[in-house]
């Protein structure tokens, strides 16, 4: 008997099956960030698709975040109507939409924030963007937890049926968390505890918007892969903290911009080698009663019926299988085995593309 087509209910959103549209940063909104038809067009094929829960790419919460162009805004009311079109074309198909909410900390691509440094908690050489970010004051943290929680409310408004804060991937909830990114000595950090406090007042300013009842998931990397950052054993208590604190869902990543493995990993040719997170997402599963979600390389339906079948994790997500088949859970149901994604990150080389796709598409023998 098959998992992966199995109904869940995840904090209250009924969702078809386990699988899930991982957050996936499109470039197709507008210039400012407004929702465009070109997005809506794309959200209503993954519905039309049949994945159980899609996940939007990562919208900015505050101005001073932006990372790259083009992303979904949500740092002002003005967003609330056009992303009132995107959850309705959503929900219009049965699709269940959840909104990740971001602020890019010391990686944000020089050209998002004109003659203005990045903000992270420290002074921290960021060698892939080449640029040092500014440590950030306590009014500008306190200015960017508000701004989480008024863009939870917001996307509340929206009708989205849940939000994920992004905390992974080394953008700013993972630089707070991250010891190789957090060398403050005050109240947000020094020692583990200190450098959750950012990642617990944004909760908490959620919360407060949203009610107890509303969905929160996170995405948070298991570990940074880099010297000195944040390792598995950490994310593991911080995991535990926030279950403590009322979160509905975990979805496991790892790595930032520059550690050798990364979240969106190449050269998988096995399907060994595919859902690189499955030991990282186990421990997870094993030390906590909420939601576990893993991604990372996963292309095979084998794979996935394993995991949840040998109870790794309680749903799948996919991010680049998606980009080149948005309807592939439906795919898989018909009978399809395999995504016809190759891992190249071909779709990251979004800086020079028009818009995130795949770029096997079109080629001899695709
Ligand atoms: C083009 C592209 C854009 C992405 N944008 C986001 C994003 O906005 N937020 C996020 O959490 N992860 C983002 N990711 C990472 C994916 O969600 C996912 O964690 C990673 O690609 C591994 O999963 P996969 O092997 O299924 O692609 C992006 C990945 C790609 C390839």
């Amino acid at each position: 008997m098959s998992m992966l087509f199995e109904p869940f209910t995840l904090a209250g959103i009924e969702l078809d099956n386990r699988m899930v549209r991982s957050a996936t940063y499109e470039k197709l909104a507008d210039v400012d960030g407004f929702v465009t038809e070109e997005l809506i067009v794309l959200y209503r094929s993954l519905a039309k698709g049949g994945v159980g829960l899609i996940i939007t790419g990562n919208a900015l919460v505050h101005v001073s975040g932006r990372s790259v162009p083009q992303a979904i805004c949500i740092h002002n009311d003005f967003y609330i109507d056009k992303l009132k079109k995107l959850t309705y074309a959503v929900h219009k198909k049965s699709g269940k939409i959840v909104l990740q909410l971001v602020h890019g900390g010391r990686q944000c691509f020089p050209s998002m924030l004109g003659a203005e440094q990045p903000l992270a908690p420290s002074e921290v050489y960021e060698p892939t963007l080449k640029m040092t970010p500014r440590p950030m004051t306590d009014e500008e943290i306190w200015g960017v937890i508000e701004a989480f929680g008024d863009a939870a409310r917001r996307a509340m408004y929206a009708d989205f049926d849940g939000i994920q804060i992004h905390g992974a991937h080394g953008y700013l909830v993972n630089n707070f968390l991250s010891p190789h990114t957090n060398k403050r000595t005050d109240y947000w950090g020094g020692d583990e505890e200190r450098r959750f406090h950012f990642l617990e007042e944004v909760f908490k300013a959620i919360r407060k918007e949203v009610g107890d009842h509303y969905p929160v998931l996170i995405k948070l990397n298991s570990a940074d892969f880099v010297a000195g950052g944040l390792a598995i054993d950490e994310s593991l208590r911080i995991a535990k903290r926030l279950e403590d604190l009322g979160l509905d869902a975990i979805e496991v990543s790892g790595g930032i911009y520059e550690s050798e493995l990364k979240s969106a990993r190449t050269n998988i040719k096995t399907v060994e080698q595919e859902a690189y997170f499955r030991e990282a997402a186990s421990r997870f599963k094993k030390e906590l009663n909420i939601t576990v979600i893993i991604v990372g390389g996963i292309r095979s339906k084998a794979v996935a019926e394993k995991i949840l079948k040998e109870g790794d994790a309680d749903l799948i997500s996919f991010s680049r299988p998606l980009i080149r088949e948005p309807d592939l859970p439906n795919k898989f149901k018909e009978g399809k085995e395999k995504a016809d994604c190759i891992s190249c990150n071909g779709c990251m080389r979004f800086m020079k593309l028009d818009m995130v796709k795949c770029t096997q598409l079109g080629k001899e023998g695709n």
